[in-house]
């Protein structure tokens, strides 16, 4: 049988698609957010802050359906009330983004047992707890043609060794990437890809006091002579959740201008 090549347009659309991006309020979460409302997709933020969610609601449904639900993502209960939230409608998902994360920067000598905890808590076990709840929702939204999709942002922190003393968030990113391609053997045959995003300096709030002091120097040390935008991160979600990233499971995708994969 023959498939039917989809047109340029019909490639990289999400109309009728259903998406969640956790720590959409705001950064790479919101960049993301923004650019699968505008290629068409129904998209559910959260965040643990109820105002940033309403505000954020606000600012990006000027793009599309958006819905921003407050939770605690670091703790599976709220994972699992929120993935009840999210499919109470209709009992699908198309696209689940990990995306809400956390950094601790510490010296070595005074690292503490709270940096690990609350760090691995969220970029690690809170993508596992999500995937886990909502695997029903993706099921029924995958199909052999369209998979439903899984994005998870990872880091180039887990790929070269980060400038910071970050111990456990770098160690958390490399668990992710590694949980991506296991879940990827998994799940394919489901009909769910699993891919992850490794981004280098994006701005942010967790990224500000270090573009701040040191922007400049990482800019002009890049290959690409500059840090990321909006749409080098909005380019790479469309591209994972819409047709054309279909044949994709298991990558880690860096999105860093050359930084960590030249080094
Ligand atoms: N920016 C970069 O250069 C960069 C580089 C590599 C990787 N990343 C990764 O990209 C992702 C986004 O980072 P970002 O730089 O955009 O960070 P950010 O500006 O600090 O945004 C983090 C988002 O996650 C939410 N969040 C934090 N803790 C949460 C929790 N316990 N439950 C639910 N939501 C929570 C935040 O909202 P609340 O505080 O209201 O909960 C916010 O919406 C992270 O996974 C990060 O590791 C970023």
């Amino acid at each position: 049988m023959k498939i039917q090549s989809a047109t340029q347009s019909e490639l990289f659309d999400l109309t009728g698609k259903r998406a969640l991006v956790t720590g959409g309020t705001r950064g790479i979460g919101m960049m993301i957010a923004r650019g699968l409302l505008r290629a068409g997709a129904r998209v559910v933020i959260s965040a643990r802050n109820a105002d940033a969610c309403a505000q954020a609601q606000e600012e990006l449904s000027e793009y599309g359906d958006v819905w921003a639900i407050p939770a605690d993502l670091s703790r599976p209960d709220e994972c699992a009330r929120l993935a009840d939230l999210v499919t109470a409608d209709s009992g699908t998902l198309d696209v689940l983004v990990n995306n809400a994360g956390a950094m601790w920067d510490e010296p070595l000598e005074t690292f503490p047992v709270a940096a690990w905890d609350t760090v691995v808590d969220l970029n690690l076990k809170s993508p596992f707890w999500l995937v886990q709840a909502l695997l029903p929702a993706l099921r029924t939204a995958g199909t052999a043609d369209d998979p439903a999709r899984v994005v998870n942002i990872g880091s180039i922190a887990a790929i070269h060794i980060p400038a910071r003393p970050n111990y456990s968030y770098s160690s958390s990113k490399a668990a992710l990437h590694q949980l991506t391609r296991v879940l990827a053997k998994e799940l394919g045959p489901q009909h769910i890809t699993v891919n992850a995003v490794a981004p280098g300096p994006f701005p942010s709030t967790m990224m500000a006091s270090t573009l701040d002091e040191f922007g400049d120097a990482i800019a002009a040390s890049a290959p690409l002579r500059r840090i990321g935008r909006d749409d080098d991160m909005a380019g790479v979600a469309v591209f994972l959740a819409s047709r054309a990233g279909a044949y994709l499971t298991g990558t880690v995708i860096p999105v860093d201008g050359g930084i960590a994969t030249t080094a």
